[in-house]
């Protein structure tokens, strides 16, 4: 049996999200799935215009895109270039990303899945359960209006945070997934995205497996006073830049 135990405020729901990379197959109910979806829709957006778009999928239609997906996959069809730019090569993330990168990759890879720097296999064989969607029973898709694109993605990532706390409020988890974006043209085959979305990224949602060795896997994050500037005391302001 799944012991649900949702959390009760919005404090809790922030502290307990994590990306969860191992799911039961316990089904989610299409309406707790549209109740997610409707408190997600809450959230703010340029004027209001909501440019975003998700694709359900369930049973037998989650199964077969899951296939085709690992089909490209072990193909080698993997696109160089996605419907836009996500992130930059594995080599050419700039510091102090790339270091933080690095030893999320250590934490996962390493610490949390055993698997050492050189199992290539390991490795890859834990980036394909992606396309399985760690095999949570309910896949998401979440695609944006490219019509302008930058501020939709504001938007779209509000929208995808307001997904993942809403889940957490059911007691349930969710990991999101760019590595959908790599290969778009599958998603399109299975799903009606409209020519003038993009693909966002994936959604894994369902209840966690808390046996899972991942499931005390957690990220750690940089200190408040390394990315915020307190202003108090008044000071004359520098020149405006000519
Ligand atoms: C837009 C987006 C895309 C992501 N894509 C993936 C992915 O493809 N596969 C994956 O395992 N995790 C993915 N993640 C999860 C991040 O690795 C994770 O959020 C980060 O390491 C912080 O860990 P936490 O979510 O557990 O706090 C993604 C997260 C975001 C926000």
């Amino acid at each position: 049996m799944t012991v649900v135990s949702a959390v009760s405020t919005i404090e809790e729901a922030m502290r307990t999200r994590r990306s969860c990379r191992a799911f039961l197959p316990t089904p989610v109910p299409r309406e707790q799935v549209e109740r997610l979806l409707a408190m997600a829709a809450r959230s703010a957006s340029n004027s209001n215009s909501q440019p975003w778009q998700v694709h359900v999928l369930t049973g037998a239609a989650k199964r077969a895109l899951t296939a085709d997906l690992l089909c490209a996959h072990d193909e080698g069809r993997r696109v160089d270039v996605g419907e836009f730019p996500y992130q930059p090569a594995a080599d050419a993330w700039p510091e102090p990303f790339r270091s933080r990168r690095r030893s999320f990759g250590q934490s996962l890879y390493g610490e949390a899945l055993g698997l050492a720097p050189d199992d290539t296999a390991g490795r890859l064989g834990h980036h394909r359960r992606n396309y399985d969607f760690f095999g949570a029973p309910v896949g998401l898709v979440l695609t944006v209006s490219r019509r302008p694109l930058q501020g939709a993605l504001v938007d779209a990532g509000l929208f995808l945070q307001g997904l993942m706390l809403a889940a957490r409020g059911a007691g349930l988890h969710t990991c999101a997934e760019a590595s959908f974006i790599d290969y778009y043209p599958v998603l399109r085959r299975h799903l009606t995205i409209p020519d003038d979305h993009v693909v966002v990224c994936g959604i894994a949602l369902g209840h966690a497996d808390e046996t899972h060795r991942l499931s005390t896997h957690r990220t750690s994050r940089e200190p408040v006073e390394s990315f915020a500037r307190f202003y108090d005391a008044a000071v004359a302001p520098q020149a405006e830049p000519v």
